[in-house]
């Protein structure tokens, strides 16, 4: 009886990976043709009046990398299942730009498959947030969400390592040192570089590279995994002790990182806070706890003696 179950679970299952490839490869057929001249540098086309190949280049910002679409979380779509298919005939008709998008709202919202994702609570805290449409026009979720190119990391278990760096991603590309160009387009006042915003930090790159933006910027909801509300600059966190304490509040976030397997395993607070990453204060080893105060007291010792040494310099060329 066991076997014969078996048995149709496997003939059930490759079924099942038969139709998902063949989907797939449908699509993939079908979005060749796009990909010809969206996923190159350089595309061509014929010119109908006199046969020749013409070659351009394909403007930056209508590139769309292949192999970061079939990793995304939308691989399954065929481009004109989200674009009009009218998009088919070169040149595009003119009338296209106008081609109202789908939101994310308009495929997930009320559906029971994606609850888990709380949909309509991300929405609500979006609007709420520095960046909502109401504040700075235009600014959708796919600003964030790559339509080419957004996977989702956190849930699916990633190493926190790619995580932040995923995420951090997401932020830096508008806001990183100087700028992106986006900004020109959204934008209602010119914001400070990175670096001097944050000059506050010590060891920025290391804490950019260590912490999520929304750490310090988002406040967290209940029931999200990832916080979506993004508060004005001026109520971000600070304060070193927030992270650099025992009840550190990276706690509760990184909580939220482990999957079950991994917590299981390791324990939460050895798991996340000694092998991925430790924060200098958060352990519950009290010997590497004393041991990493006395190099932040070194550090900081090191800051104060060079702040007091600059205050000096500039005291004795005020005097000269
Ligand atoms: C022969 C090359 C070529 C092919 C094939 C092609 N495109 Fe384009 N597409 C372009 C170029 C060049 C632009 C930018 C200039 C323009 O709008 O015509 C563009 C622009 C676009 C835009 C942006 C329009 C805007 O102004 O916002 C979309 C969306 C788009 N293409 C989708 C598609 C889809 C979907 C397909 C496949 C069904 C496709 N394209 C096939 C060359 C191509
Ligand atoms: C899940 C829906 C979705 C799918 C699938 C999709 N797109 Fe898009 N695409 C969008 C949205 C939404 C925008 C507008 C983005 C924005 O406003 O920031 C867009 C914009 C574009 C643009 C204009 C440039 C830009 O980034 O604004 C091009 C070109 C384009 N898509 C090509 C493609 C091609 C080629 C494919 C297939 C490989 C494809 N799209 C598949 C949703 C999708
Ligand atoms: C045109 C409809 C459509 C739009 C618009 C759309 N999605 Fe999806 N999305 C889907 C479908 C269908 C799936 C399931 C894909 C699959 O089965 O692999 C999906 C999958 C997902 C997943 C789960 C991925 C996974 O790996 O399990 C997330 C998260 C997601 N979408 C977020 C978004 C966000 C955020 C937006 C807007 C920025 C958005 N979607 C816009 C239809 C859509
Ligand atoms: C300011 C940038 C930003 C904006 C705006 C934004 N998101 Fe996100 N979103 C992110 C980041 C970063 C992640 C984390 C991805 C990861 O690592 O899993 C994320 C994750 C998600 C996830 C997966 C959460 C989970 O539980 O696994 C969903 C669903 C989502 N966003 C939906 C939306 C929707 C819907 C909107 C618009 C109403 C939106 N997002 C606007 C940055 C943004
Ligand atoms: C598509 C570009 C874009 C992305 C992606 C983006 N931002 Fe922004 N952000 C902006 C713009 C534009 C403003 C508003 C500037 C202004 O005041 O006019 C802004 C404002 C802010 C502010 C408020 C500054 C203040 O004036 O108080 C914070 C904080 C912020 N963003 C953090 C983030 C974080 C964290 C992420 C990633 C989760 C992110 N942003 C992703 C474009 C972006
Ligand atoms: C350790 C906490 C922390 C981290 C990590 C952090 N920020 Fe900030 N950020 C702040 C604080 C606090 C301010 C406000 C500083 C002030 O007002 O003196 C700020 C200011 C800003 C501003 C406002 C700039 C302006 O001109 O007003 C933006 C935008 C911003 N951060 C984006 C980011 C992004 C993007 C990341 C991730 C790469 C990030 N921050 C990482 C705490 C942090
Ligand atoms: C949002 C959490 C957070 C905040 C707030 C924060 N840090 Fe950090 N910090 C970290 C993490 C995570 C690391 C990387 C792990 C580590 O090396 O401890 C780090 C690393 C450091 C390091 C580097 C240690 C080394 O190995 O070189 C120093 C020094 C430091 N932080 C000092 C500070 C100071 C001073 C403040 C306040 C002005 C501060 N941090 C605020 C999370 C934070």
């Amino acid at each position: 009886m066991k076997k014969v179950l078996n048995l149709i679970l496997f003939l059930g299952f490759t079924f099942w990976c038969f139709a998902q490839d063949h989907v797939n490869s449908e699509n993939r057929i079908a979005n060749r043709h796009c990909l010809d001249c969206h996923g190159q540098r350089v595309y061509s086309f014929v010119n109908p009046d006199d046969g020749s190949t013409v070659r351009k280049l394909m403007p930056v910002d209508f590139r769309v990398d292949s192999a970061l679409f079939y990793t995304g979380a939308h691989h399954i779509f065929k481009c004109v299942d989200c674009h009009v298919p009218e998009y088919d005939s070169f040149p595009h008709p003119n009338q296209l730009r106008f081609e109202p998008m789908y939101a994310c709202l308009d495929c997930h919202g009320g559906d029971d498959t994606y609850a888990k994702y709380h949909f309509e609570t991300i929405d609500e805290q979006f609007q709420k947030s520095v960046h909502s449409p109401e504040t700075l026009n235009g600014f959708t979720c796919w600003n964030c969400h790559d339509p080419h190119s957004f996977r989702i990391n956190q849930r699916t278990g990633e190493s926190i390592a790619n995580t932040i760096a995923y995420d951090n991603a997401v932020c830096m590309k508008c806001h990183f040192e100087t700028g992106s160009e986006v900004m020109l387009l959204l934008a209602n006042e010119k914001l400070k570089p990175m670096s001097v915003s944050h000059d506050w930090l010590p060891n920025q790159e290391l804490h950019f590279r260590q912490v999520r933006c929304i750490e310090c910027h988002a406040a967290m909801h209940d029931s999200l995994l990832v916080a979506h509300l993004v508060s004005p600059a001026d109520s971000a966190v600070k304060q070193c002790k927030e992270c650099h304490s025992r009840n550190t509040m990276l706690l509760s976030s990184w909580y939220r990182f482990q999957n079950i397997e991994n917590r299981n395993k390791n324990g939460f607070v050895n798991g996340v806070l000694l092998n991925e990453a430790y924060v200098i204060g958060a352990s519950r080893n009290e010997i590497l706890n004393i041991l990493s105060l006395i190099l932040f007291g070194l550090t900081l010792g090191g800051i104060l003696v060079h702040a007091l040494f600059r205050l000096k310099m500039n005291k004795r060329k005020r005097h000269e």
